[in-house]
This record gives structure tokens, C-alpha cells and sequence, in this order.
């Protein structure tokens, strides 16, 4: 099981899409895909209209990953939901937090062939639980004024913390302006071979999706940005591979 976590401590980035979206195309191509909503907003859970009592529990007692997820309206993707109760938490010792999801984890690896995790816009417990439990760190990396600004301290945080950086690409790209259209390629002029080539476009449907609790690219399977989460997912795991070789 290859497990991401999707981390940018800018609030807005499109951390949750990102999630939803690479999920949803993972799973249609049959691979059984595991999301773990870290995030005490749940934006994710309520995306995919999937919440159930006690949600957090597998952070406070040692359960199961089949009691700890729930399935969704898809196939082949299921959810460990997230719900408000997660923002107490945050004081936790990240250590702690750690080991439980590293064990919840190490029970989903015979069950799933990836694990999307999360985490919150911030830099609590949470985010360093799901820096430290997964395999590789992405960043999604808004466009727009300051659209670097995120992603440096992203950086600084795993130098300072730990994590391994997988990579990053450009969300929400208006291709008609000059300034988003510039994104990508400052991406590249910073961080080389870390940078995808894949953006992300900005693109109507997705709020839509959001708004009718449904993974974008099953609401709008020939939308643009469904094109590029598609790309963006056969990168990911090219990758992935050639660095595991
Ligand atoms: N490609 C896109 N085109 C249009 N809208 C998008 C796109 N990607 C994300 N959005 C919208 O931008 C908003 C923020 O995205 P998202 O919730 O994924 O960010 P986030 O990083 O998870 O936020 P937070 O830091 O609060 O967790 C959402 O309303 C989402 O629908
Ligand atoms: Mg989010």
C-alpha cells in the first residue's frame, strides 16, 4: 500500500480536492482506496457524505481499520471519517497520534493499495501525525498572490520535523491569467524534479461536485480538472515507482 499525505499549511490550497479527486480516480481504476480525514472541518467526511459517531476513536483507543472506515457510495473507496471532536486533539503528543495511525496503517496495508491522508491547514499534532505516518508528503500549492509563501513553510516545517517530500503541483490554475499561468513553472524553477508536471485547472464543476457531495470525477468524468487529477495520478504513481527501484 502506497500511503500519501496531501499537506500545505495555507488554509484553501485544495488539500480536500486533491484527496477526493486523486481517491476517486484510483478507485476507478479498480485499485481499493482508503481516505483519512484528519481534518477537525471534516470537509472531506462531508464531501463524500460519510460521517458516523465517534469518528475520531481510532486516535484514542487501538480499533481495527474495518471498524475505523466506513465505505461510500463508490466502489472501491472507503473512509476513515473526521469529525469536530478531532480539534481536541491538536494538544495531544504528535508521538502518540503518530503510532495509532501507524498502526491503523499497518492493518489497512493488506486491505488497500492506497491510503490518501487529510490533515488540517495547521501545525498541530494532526498535521504532524500525518506528516510522520505516511509514506510520502504532496503539496498542492495554490496559485494567486503569495502562492509560494505556503509551500515554504510546508518545506521548513519537514526539514524541522521530518517527512518525506514526494512532490508538488499547482491547484486551481486560471490558465487565462498570467500570473497563475506563471505557477507551474516557478514551481519547477523551485523545487526541479520535485515538481510535477500536472496542474490542476480551475474549473466550475469541482464546486459543484463539492456542493452535491460527489468525488469530481465521477460528477464531471470530461471536466478539465478531472482530466488533470487523471494525469496527475498516473505521475504520482509513475514516480513513486521509479524512486522505489
Ligand atoms: N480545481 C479547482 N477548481 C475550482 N475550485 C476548486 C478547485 N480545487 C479546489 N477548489 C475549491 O476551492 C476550495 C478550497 O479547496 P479545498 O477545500 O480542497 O482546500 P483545502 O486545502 O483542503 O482547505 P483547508 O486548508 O481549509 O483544509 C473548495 O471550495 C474547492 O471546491
Ligand atoms: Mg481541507
Amino acid at each position: 500500500m502506497k500511503t500519501f499525505s496531501l499537506l500545505n499549511q495555507k488554509g484553501g490550497t485544495g488539500k480536500t480536492t486533491s484527496a477526493v479527486s486523486l481517491g476517486a480516480v484510483w478507485a476507478e481504476e479498480d485499485r481499493d482506496v482508503l481516505l483519512v480525514d484528519l481534518d477537525p472541518q471534516a470537509s472531506l467526511s462531508r464531501w463524500i457524505g460519510t460521517s458516523k459517531p465517534q469518528c475520531a476513536r481510532f486516535l484514542k483507543e487501538k480499533i481495527g481499520v474495518s471498524e475505523a472506515a466506513v465505505g461510500t457510495d463508490w466502489e472501491h473507496l472507503d473512509l476513515v471519517p473526521a469529525d469536530r471532536s478531532l480539534a481536541g486533539l491538536e494538544d495531544f503528543r504528535a508521538g502518540k497520534l503518530v503510532r495509532r495511525l501507524e498502526s491503523l496503517l499497518a492493518a489497512a496495508e493488506t486491505v488497500y493499495d492506497v491510503c490518501l491522508v487529510d490533515p488540517p491547514p495547521s501545525t498541530g499534532s494532526l498535521v504532524l501525525t500525518a506528516m510522520l505516518s505516511a509514506e510520502g508528503i504532496i503539496a498542492p500549492v495554490q496559485t494567486g498572490q503569495g502562492a509560494l509563501d505556503g509551500l515554504t513553510d510546508t518545506m521548513g516545517l519537514i526539514r524541522q520535523v521530518g517527512g518525506t517530500f514526494e512532490g508538488a503541483f499547482a491547484c486551481q490554475v486560471d490558465i487565462r491569467t498570467v500570473n497563475d499561468s506563471r505557477v507551474p513553472e516557478l514551481l519547477k524553477d523551485k523545487l526541479g524534479k520535485n515538481a510535477y508536471d500536472t496542474f490542476i485547472r480551475e474549473t466550475v464543476q469541482v464546486k459543484e461536485a463539492e456542493a452535491e457531495h460527489i468525488p469530481p470525477p465521477v460528477y464531471a468524468p470530461d471536466a478539465t480538472a478531472t482530466e488533470d487529477y487523471r494525469n496527475l495520478a498516473t505521475e504520482i504513481m509513475t514516480k513513486t515507482t521509479e524512486v522505489a527501484a
